[in-house]
């Protein structure tokens, strides 16, 4: 069986769903495969940060509406260090920008209805894809759906399909790679607990980086720096909630809420890019070309970014024929990925115990807390980071 559409697209994460959706709203057509189902990736637990940039396109692609009534918007966070809590004060110092916390996958639910509405083909369950003759003007995906094999013809293919996908894979021998894996992990849960303070609450400890989130007025996130080796069957709920109130602790008795766990996981923490995001006609955006660790939530953040710099490439090609903008794809996505990769490592190179408890790199990291808390300049250039650096 064969079909035909414009982009064919791998991977309906954040990447691979905005990046279609955006492309319907300039008319041009595509099809979204992924080898998951619908309910898999609607349910999958990730990050729940939206930088400003990221709400104001979802706002613009009129998929505001769930968010606006659910998302709760965050106008600082604080720094919490040798038992105090010091606020950044996003309002301040970026002339009223925030974020907005609203699950990854309240986002997918948001992307898929709206895609589905529209008649748009998403393919879920697609097995053993592989991309075909990318360096000619007509590339296509093969792939087997409930049993069939299946070929679809593209003009582009975007590679969307996450850091263990077979887009990038499949230009390995064409590209440089920049990594670098850290020597620790998050234990992260989910709680029926209400949050314990209005805003996120990034803590140093000496026992650990801690990290205290929400999902709404109901459901704390939390997460405490573990090995990357853990095996959570160590970590009994009792044990979660000591360690996580040890780490929060302040010198006034802060209390941190319990509740019922939900869901316990390990996530490990990579710093990671491949260049360049392209060849011929494929294109690589989101995790499928960087990894960035989790402090700082900017993994969708990122993803979506790329995928608007690749939607106003291939708009510009349809109307004018014109390849400049797509020739120069990796390069645009790139000057920005890699301020963020910057801004991901020093949140989590500042914020995390480091092996080896070296005395001069824990006084250096208290020394770089202090000053990011009390220098206007340094706590500006945290939060204008945080809420999101301006799209080109
Ligand atoms: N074929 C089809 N789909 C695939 C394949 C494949 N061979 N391999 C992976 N996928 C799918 C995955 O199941 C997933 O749904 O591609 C999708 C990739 O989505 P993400 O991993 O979420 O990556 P991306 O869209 O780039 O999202 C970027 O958002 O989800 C957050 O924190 C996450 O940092 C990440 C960011
Ligand atoms: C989350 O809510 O899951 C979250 C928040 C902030 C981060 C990372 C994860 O930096």
């Amino acid at each position: 069986m064969s079909m035909r559409t414009q982009v064919g697209i791998v991977g309906a994460g954040p990447a691979g769903l905005v990046l279609s959706q955006l492309l319907h709203l300039k008319g041009i057509e595509s099809v979204v495969l992924e080898n998951c189902s619908r309910q898999h990736v609607e349910e999958r637990v990730r990050a729940g940060v939206l930088e400003q940039n990221t709400v104001d396109l979802l706002n613009e692609m009129g998929l505001g509406e769930r968010m606006k009534r659910q998302g709760l918007v965050h106008h600082g966070i604080e720094l919490r260090f040798g038992g105090r809590g010091h606020r950044i004060d996003f309002d301040d110092l970026t002339d009223g920008r925030a974020v907005t916390i609203y699950a990854q996958n309240e986002v997918i639910k948001d992307l898929t209805n709206a895609r589905l509405k529209t008649g748009a083909q998403i393919i879920f369950e697609v097995e053993d894809v592989s991309l075909h003759d990318f360096e000619s003007p007509k590339p296509n995906i093969q792939f087997r759906h409930q049993a069939n094999s299946e070929t679809l013809q593209c003009d582009f293919i975007a590679g969307c399909d996450g850091f263990h996908g077979v887009c990038r894979p499949a230009i390995a021998a064409a590209l440089t790679l920049y990594e670098r894996v850290y020597p620790f992990a998050w234990l992260g849960i989910l709680a029926n607990a209400a949050p314990s303070s209005e805003e996120l609450i990034y803590c140093h400890h000496q026992r650990g980086f801690a990290l205290h989130s929400m999902r709404s007025p109901q459901i704390t996130r939390l997460y405490l720096q573990c090995d990357p080796e853990e095996n959570l069957a160590n970590w009994p709920d009792d044990e979660i909630w000591t360690e996580l109130q040890n780490r929060f602790d302040t010198a006034d008795g802060w209390k941190l809420n319990r509740g019922e766990i939900t869901q316990k996981g390990i996530t490990g923490m990579r710093s990671f890019v491949a260049e360049p995001m392209q060849r011929g006609r494929l294109f690589l955006a989101g995790d499928a070309a960087h990894i960035v660790p989790p402090t700082g939530a900017k993994g969708l953040n990122l993803a979506v970014a790329d995928v608007r710099i690749l939607t106003a490439a291939i708009v510009d090609f349809y109307r004018t024929g014109r390849r400049e903008l797509l020739d120069k794809y990796s390069e645009t996505c790139l000057r920005r990925v890699w301020k963020v990769q910057r801004f991901s490592w020093w949140m989590t190179s500042m914020l995390h115990r480091l092996p080896g408890d070296n005395p001069f790199d824990q006084r250096r990291q208290l020394a770089e807390l202090d000053y990011v808390t009390s220098s206007r300049a340094a706590s500006q250039s945290l939060a204008e980071n945080y809420v999101g650096l301006p799209m080109e």
